[in-house]
């Protein structure tokens, strides 16, 4: 399963990618406005930031909503760095964008997957990743996990190469579910990611090894 945090703050990606268990990264427009990042050339130069922390997929994504738009963004974005993957939302002319990307050999994120429907449409236009937004999903009292799990069904009984990246983690079960159901890959915040290394047993259990060394070697 492979770890991608999601957040455009350049700090948190370096503690994540010094863990040594950081495979990419995904950003997007709010996450990049939360760090003040605004200005098509401020933007640009903060994915290139980004991408030379990490070596591994970066997801940008397109602001336009319609296919020409999406197309020139899109090109744009994926010659700044090799480590791009154009976002794109799931909308009818997002499935064209993808298709055509998906044949120029250009990698892409469908965005903003609540549906299994979407994601078989997205799958179809050959996107790289889906990101169905799980959290998103428990917030309005529908099961976010069980839609992952049923989109695993879906691509495995065809075979697709789409990757599902279980986007809106919030937790560490999240991350746990989905690695139990099959996610190909998760994006979550530094908090999650780290909290899975938490156990109050461990930390009694160190504490108590190193009072005992301490007692017999004074
Ligand atoms: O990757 C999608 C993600 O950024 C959405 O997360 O927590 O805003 O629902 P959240």
């Amino acid at each position: 399963m492979k770890f991608f945090i999601d957040t455009a703050n350049l700090a948190e990606i370096k503690e994540a990618n010094d863990l040594g268990i950081l495979d990419g990264v995904t950003t997007n427009p709010s996450l990049m406005a939360k760090e003040g990042i605004t200005g098509a050339e401020n933007i640009l130069n903060h994915y290139v930031a980004i991408c030379n922390i990490v070596d591994g997929p970066v997801s940008a994504e397109v602001i336009a909503t319609d296919f020409e738009g999406m197309v020139r963004e899109g090109e744009q974005l994926a010659a700044l760095h090799k480590n791009i993957v154009v976002k794109i939302p799931m909308i009818t002319e997002g499935i064209k964008a993808i298709k055509y990307f998906s044949s120029k050999g250009i990698r892409t994120n469908c965005t903003l997957i609540f549906s299994a429907g979407q994601a078989l449409l997205a799958a179809k236009a050959g996107a790289t990743y889906i990101s169905p937004f799980l959290g998103r999903l428990d917030d309005v009292s529908t099961d976010g996990i069980q839609l992952i799990q049923q989109i695993r069904v879906i691509y495995d009984n065809y075979a697709f190469n789409t990757e599902i990246l279980a986007a809106s983690v919030r937790h560490p079960m999240h991350i746990i579910h989905c690695a139990e159901i099959g996610a190909d890959v998760m994006t979550g915040p530094l908090s999650a990611i780290k909290a899975l290394a938490k156990h109050p047993l461990t930390d009694l259990g160190l504490q108590q090894f190193l009072a005992d060394y301490a007692k017999g070697n004074k």
